[in-house]
């Protein structure tokens, strides 16, 4: 079947959506100076315009093949599964995209995982975290606002490896990160800034997400325990 690049004449005039055929992605993956960055387990990358993720389900084939190579061992290559996974970030637009990008995430992660681990080595907490990170890292939001759909800061959490296994989730808004990303800019401390001028608003979604990860095992990145 031929690959579908459009889906009506109007998305590609309002939104200018055309799909990338995965021909063309592989050449321009294939570009050495991007072939580097890939062969690098914890470098990040973000498509702003990601579409069904054309480019981001390709980057993680590639990154967790990254992760088999330079791993040692079961548990390594499993935290290293994820941590590949964690440096792929995210933003469309439009809904259905969205959508489909987050599945299309799951499902690439999900087969590379069950064809490199045998049934004993399987682990159904990591398969849960890499849900739980597709979701952090894929946002739904207008790249050049910086916004939701709804208008809220879109948030993006850093996961940081920690020795022993860990790693810590931060969350920064993509305004502070695109501004040079740096303490000041994590969403913690922008509800603490507002703090000082408004009384707390439980009710208020923002208040809810006002949290601070705990560092965690890889694998219990779905527990999502706060400090
Ligand atoms: C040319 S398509 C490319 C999609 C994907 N990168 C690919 O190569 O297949 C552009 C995509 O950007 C989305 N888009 C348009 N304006 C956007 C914006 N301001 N912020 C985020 N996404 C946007 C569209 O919905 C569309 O999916």
């Amino acid at each position: 079947m031929p690959e579908k690049i459009i889906k009506s004449a109007d998305r590609v005039k309002d939104i200018g959506e055309v799909f990338t055929p995965k021909k063309i992605v592989n050449l321009m993956l294939d570009q050495p100076e991007i072939t580097e960055k890939i062969n690098v387990l914890n470098s990040t990358f973000l498509e702003p315009s990601a579409g069904e993720g054309a480019f981001l389900v390709e980057l993680l084939k590639r990154k967790l093949q990254v992760a088999k190579e330079k791993s040692n061992g079961i548990e390594e290559m499993q935290n290293n599964f994820l941590l590949a996974l964690s440096t792929l970030y995210g933003i469309e637009l439009m809904q259905d995209n969205v959508e489909m990008l987050v599945i299309n995430m799951v499902n690439t992660f999900r087969d590379v995982y069950f064809n490199t681990f045998s049934h004993e080595d399987q682990n159904q907490k990591v398969l849960k975290s890499a849900n739980v990170i597709i979701s952090a890292n894929m946002a739904q939001g207008n790249a050049l606002t910086r916004k939701t759909n709804t208008g809220e800061p879109i948030i993006f959490s850093e996961w940081k490896p920690l020795p022993k296994g860990k790693v810590q989730r931060t969350e920064y808004t993509f305004d502070s990160i695109v501004e040079g990303g740096n303490a000041t800019g994590t969403v913690q401390s922008e509800f603490e800034q507002l703090d000082l001028f408004a009384e707390p608003d439980e009710n208020d979604p923002k208040e809810a997400d006002n949290k601070n990860y705990a560092a965690c095992l890889w694998e219990d990145i779905y527990k999502k325990k706060i400090e």
